[in-house]
């Protein structure tokens, strides 16, 4: 029995929303929460978590990331992100490649605020011209 669930974009925006509401963002003010599906429809989420040292902070996709990791979870069909404010919270640079290492040609990356999905976009658009394990390790593709 097949056990790939079909995940809704409204799960997805209450799984990012919970994800921000959990977020450690005292230095910034600017709390962000981001989920992933997995390939069977699995959902991890992560929230922002800062520190006193300012650049120690880590981004939500990366503790989303790590959530899937743990999970025994590399790869990531969708990647939902939520942030306030007017313009779109894209995936910092760093973030773009922690993605990129899990992602594949059809990876979506759903930026939203609090009103709902503001853009969608590929891997691909993301981050262009990427490298990834498949350079670093040919035999292992
Ligand atoms: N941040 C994220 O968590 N994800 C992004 O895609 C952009 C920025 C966080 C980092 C920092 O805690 C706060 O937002 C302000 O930069």
């Amino acid at each position: 029995m097949s056990s790939v669930k079909a995940v809704s974009e409204t799960q997805m925006l209450n799984a990012v929303k919970a994800a921000q509401k959990k977020a450690y963002a005292p230095y910034s003010e600017f709390p962000v929460g981001a989920a992933i599906v997995g390939p069977n429809g699995e959902i991890f989420s992560g929230c922002n978590v800062e520190n006193a040292s300012y650049p120690e902070g880590n981004c939500a996709e990366t503790s989303a990331i790590a959530a899937m990791v743990m999970a025994g979870v590399t790869q990531i069909n969708q990647i939902y992100v939520i942030g306030n404010g007017e313009g779109l919270v894209s995936p910092c640079g760093g973030c773009r490649q922690r993605i990129r290492e899990f992602a594949n040609a059809n990876t979506t990356i759903h930026i939203c605020g609090p009103e709902g999905v503001r853009a969608v976009m590929t891997m691909q658009e993301l981050l262009p011209h990427s490298f990834g394990p498949e350079q670093l390790l040919p035999s292992k593709e």
